[in-house]
């Protein structure tokens, strides 16, 4: 697996620093309210567990699953609504935390559905970003990295359901893609 991996671009000590950057900053921006965090399924799962436990604000977690990409490396523009939430987002404090932004599609389609079920607001909250590649413009209210437009897998991100478990992220190698 680690042989698929052409450059390690963050490391999983890189992560962790900047994660705790980002709970600090939500915890004092989120004081006194009671956030209802969205985590977007799959990828989202390893940032979302680690973020959540550096906000020191009361909250509440759910978790969404929509999917754009399939065994693709390439968005296919349609977003599917896999699994949805289990609670009311109704005047709800919504935080939906993601892995990357590539095109915005994603998120996009999500804060459109969000909002209109009546949330109070909608902050967005996302580890990378790869800003090159958006077609809808949409910015994360809070970011961790930039990213460089590779094809990228690690610490949640996956090819083809691969990858996901690596505790860094890195660039894949195109030949896992191309062959
Ligand atoms: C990936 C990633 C984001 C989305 C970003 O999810 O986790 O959710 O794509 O791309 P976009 O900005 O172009 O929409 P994917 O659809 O691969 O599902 P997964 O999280 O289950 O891997
Ligand atoms: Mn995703
Ligand atoms: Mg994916």
């Amino acid at each position: 697996m680690q042989n698929d991996i052409k450059e390690v671009l963050y490391s999983e000590e890189q992560i962790g620093v900047k994660v705790r950057e980002l709970g600090a900053k939500l915890s004092a921006d989120y004081e006194g309210r009671n956030p209802l965090v969205i985590c977007v399924l799959k990828g989202a799962f390893i940032f979302m567990s680690d973020l959540v436990k550096t906000i020191t604000v009361p909250l509440e977690i759910d978790f969404m699953a929509v999917s754009s990409y399939g065994a693709s490396t390439k968005s296919s523009g349609v977003v599917k609504i896999i699994k949805d939430l289990d609670v009311s987002v109704e005047g709800r404090d919504v935080l939906i935390v993601e892995d990357i932004i590539d095109s915005g599609l994603t998120l996009s389609y999500l804060i459109d559905v969000l909002e209109h079920r009546g949330t109070k607001s909608v902050t967005v909250v996302t580890l990378f970003d790869k800003p090159a590649r958006r077609t809808v413009s949409l910015e994360p209210n809070y970011k961790g990295f930039t990213l460089p437009d590779e094809f990228v897998v690690g610490y949640g991100l996956d090819y083809a359901e691969k990858y996901r478990n690596l505790p860094y992220i890195g660039i894949l190698k195109p030949q896992v893609y191309e062959k």
